[in-house]
Order: structure tokens, then sequence, then C-alpha cells
């Protein structure tokens, strides 16, 4: 039987990050580790349970929403004309932290546009995983297609969002995150799902169960792999001398 969830309960709001997101944040960023978090909201404090938490935000009624996160505000800057609006650069010059290990992309609000750091790349660690949500939008598709191209890296991409990893995913880690990003998919209603696809209904039957299994063959491949690995064999062949004399050892205690 599949075991529940063991993620933090997500809101069903469609602007917080969902439980596809937070697991591949937890597939790549160990507890304790840093986020920077461009756009906050209800799902910054699933991420402060876990991690420490920088959240850029452009609107003041958001700064601060999150107890536990540290805040930048940086107002949203409309340039006019065919630029397109974005943070104010000088506030994020100011404020943006040294280190970091994710660069959650999920502001600012989706109508007002996000491409502003395309032009404003220079801001932020390139060498760092990038996460960018909402991509079942095409304007972030085409943002998280960018930076993949511009950073040299490969991309995978979820229904919703895409991960630009500093180095690619094993099988075992995008099955998991598939089985997760899958587990909100079958809740979300047709109408959501037509507002994206051309077609809403799936040619294969969606079912996160497919990819619960997955991970437990790829998980029971990988220590069958390891127990069969000569490394493991010479080792036990070096070690056997001590594990013989240990043994009598202990026989003799025992009498
Ligand atoms: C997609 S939201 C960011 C969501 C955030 N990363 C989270 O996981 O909760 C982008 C912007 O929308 C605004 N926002 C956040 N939550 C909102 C909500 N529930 N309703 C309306 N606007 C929201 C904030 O200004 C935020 O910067």
């Amino acid at each position: 039987m599949e075991p529940p969830s063991t993620l933090p309960n997500m809101s069903e709001s469609h602007w917080a990050i969902d439980g596809g997101v937070l697991a591949a944040i937890e597939r790549l960023v160990p507890e304790g580790g840093t986020v920077l978090e461009l756009g906050s909201g209800d799902g910054t404090a699933a991420l402060v349970e876990r991690y420490r938490v920088y959240s850029v935000e452009d609107d003041e009624a958001w700064v601060g929403h999150c107890e536990g996160a540290t805040y930048i505000h940086a107002p949203f800057n409309d340039p006019g004309g065919k630029r397109p609006g974005w943070y104010d650069v000088d506030a994020l010059r100011q404020g943006l932290p040294e280190t970091y290990d994710l660069l959650l992309i999920d502001g600012p609000a989706g109508h007002k546009g996000r491409d502003g750091i395309l032009h404003h790349l220079d801001l932020f660690r390139t060498d760092v995983h990038i996460l960018v949500d909402d991509t079942v939008r095409t304007h972030e598709a085409d943002i998280a297609r960018e930076l993949a191209m511009r950073l040299n890296r490969p991309m995978h991409v979820f229904w919703n969002f895409s991960l630009i990893p500093t180095e690619p995913l094993n099988a075992e880690d995008v099955a998991r995150i598939q089985w997760e990003a899958v587990r909100v998919l079958e809740k979300k209603d047709e109408s959501f799902i037509k507002r994206y696809f051309r077609n809403p209904s799936p040619t294969r039957k969606i079912d996160r169960l497919e990819w619960y299994d997955k991970v437990r063959q790829l998980r029971d491949q990988d220590k069958a792999e390891i127990s069969q690995s000569y490394s493991l064999r010479i080792g036990q062949v070096i070690t056997f001398p001590i594990r013989l004399l240990l043994s009598f050892t202990k026989k003799r205690r025992s009498l």
C-alpha cells in the first residue's frame, strides 16, 4: 500500500507552491539549507519548516506574511513601453543574500510578468539549483527554457514546474518528484486542466501509484547493485579474518 505523503499539508490554493514543488526542493536541498524565493505567500510557511528562507516580495501586503522568513521588499517597477516591469533592482542588489542553495522563481504575480529575471540574471547566483514554478503557463515555461539554455544545464519538466538542477537528477529522484506532482494533478478539476492543455483527457490514466511502484523498484535495484558491487565483495574478503576472530571471541565468551 502507498504510504501517506510525508510532506506538510500544503494549501490547495493555486497561488502557493504545491507538494510536487516541495518534494523537488527536498530532493535537492538538505534540511537547514537556504532557499531564495521570488514571490511570497502561504507556501513560504512550508519552506520555513525545513529551510532558512529569503523571500523577495513586491507587494507590501505580503511582506512579513510568514514568520521565520527573511523578507526583502523590492517594489514592482514598471518602466512602461516594451520593457517588462519587475522588482526594483536596487532593492534586490541591497537585500539579496550572498549564498543560498536554491532559487525558486514564483513571483512577481503571474499577471505582472516574471521575465525581468532574464534581464537581471547577474544579480543572482547561477551555480545553484533553480526551480521555476507555474511552467504550465507559456510565459514561465519560456523563462525556464531560456535559463536552462543560458546556463548550459539540462532541465527536468514536470506538469506544472521545471527544475534546472546543478547536476542532472537520477531516476529515483525523478520518480519521487513525479509521484508527488501527480498527487497534486489528481486533485485538479477539469476546468483547471482545460485552461492550460488543449485536451484535458489523459491518454494514459494519471496514476500516482505507478510512480510509487517505480520509486520502490528503483530503490530495490540500487540496493541490489550495492550488495553485489565489487567493492563490497573486496571489503568482505579483507575484513574476513577480523570478522572470523570476532565470532570466535563471542563464542568463547558465551561458553
Ligand atoms: C504565486 S505567488 C507566490 C506564492 C508563494 N511562493 C507561495 O508559495 O505561497 C506570487 C505573488 O502573488 C502574491 N500572492 C501570494 N499569495 C497570494 C494569494 N493567496 N492571493 C493573491 N495574491 C497572492 C504575492 O504578491 C506573491 O509575490
